[in-house]
């Protein structure tokens, strides 16, 4: 069975599926991008990430081509026609085709819609089989961070000098030694203090609806994180790390740029929330 792509108001084969070659999306990275998880046929957070694609479609004045409710409906059908229990959703909106040039046409273009999914393992029983190495790197990104924007180069090139390492993650930190977040991940930490860490939100970093998820469980729970900034060195010296995000959960980090991390396992709060989040996913 061929994968089945949705664009523009079509399902079409993967292979078959294609935008016009001046689509802004192309040309300029002008749009905007949601990756969900969906755990048997039911889509994750997927209130928080369709209200983040709406902000994030307002912050470039970019108008949504379809209701919220619609788009859920889209993406419900691009999963049945790949017969999609367990995987991810990409969902991309782009300003659509225009003859090039720089500023925003007026009046503007139908946007392009491109929906596809890709089926994925189950999320894993045992947090020991989920661990990973990470390396910093410095964030030559831009200064919206806060917009899911499709141009993502600096996050490329971060994660191929991640995977040349050896290594799942590139943590990146500003020019004054704070660590952002990852190339395509939210960071905590549990500090040498014992204090559970994650980054205060502003245009620096993406508010990840996984964060948003687990803030939320935590609260129900009676506990909070402190958000703030994490320096460099505080992150060296951490007790634990984990890394969030809607397809790698919780991820604990045993070892940043070749040393370990704790005692190299994953640590009790990493494992905690890993079991919050498993049972929020109905997977626990
Ligand atoms: N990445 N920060 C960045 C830069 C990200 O790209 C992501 C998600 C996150 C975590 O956000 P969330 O919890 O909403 O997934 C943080 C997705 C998965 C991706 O680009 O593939």
């Amino acid at each position: 069975m061929p994968a089945i792509a949705y664009v523009n108001g079509r399902y079409l084969p993967l292979r078959a599926a294609s935008v016009n070659v001046e689509d802004r999306g192309y040309q300029f990275g002008d749009g905007i991008y949601e990756v969900l998880f969906v755990h048997r046929g039911r889509l994750v957070d997927a209130g928080l990430h369709l209200a983040r694609l709406e902000r994030s479609l307002e912050e470039i004045e970019l108008h949504a081509p379809m209701s919220a409710a619609a788009l859920h409906a889209v993406i419900g059908e691009v999963l049945r026609r790949n017969r999609i229990e367990t995987g991810l959703v990409y969902l991309q909106i782009t300003r659509g085709v225009a003859r090039r040039d720089h500023p925003i046409p007026s009046p503007a273009p139908r946007p392009s819609l491109v929906i596809t999914a890709r089926r994925k393992p189950a999320p894993p029983a045992r947090i020991e089989d989920w661990t990973a190495e990470a390396i910093t790197q410095p964030d030559t990104r831009w200064g919206r961070c806060d917009i899911k924007s499709t141009n993502l180069l600096p996050n490329v090139l971060a994660r191929t000098a991640a995977q040349r390492a050896g290594a799942y993650e590139a943590i990146l930190y500003d020019s004054a030694g704070n660590v952002t977040e990852g190339a395509a991940s939210t960071v905590w930490i549990v500090s040498a203090q014992g204090a559970l860490v994650t980054r205060n939100l502003d245009r620096h970093i993406l508010p990840g609806c996984t964060r948003a998820a687990l803030l939320e469980a935590l609260a129900a729970e009676g506990l909070t994180a402190e958000e703030r900034e994490i320096s460099l060195a505080e992150l060296r010296a951490a007790r634990e790390i984990f890394l969030t995000s809607a397809t790698s959960f919780v991820k604990p980090v045993i070892r940043l740029d070749g040393a370990a991390i704790g005692n190299g396992a994953p640590g009790a709060t990493a494992s905690a929330l890993f079991e919050l989040y498993m049972h929020r996913l109905g997977a626990g």
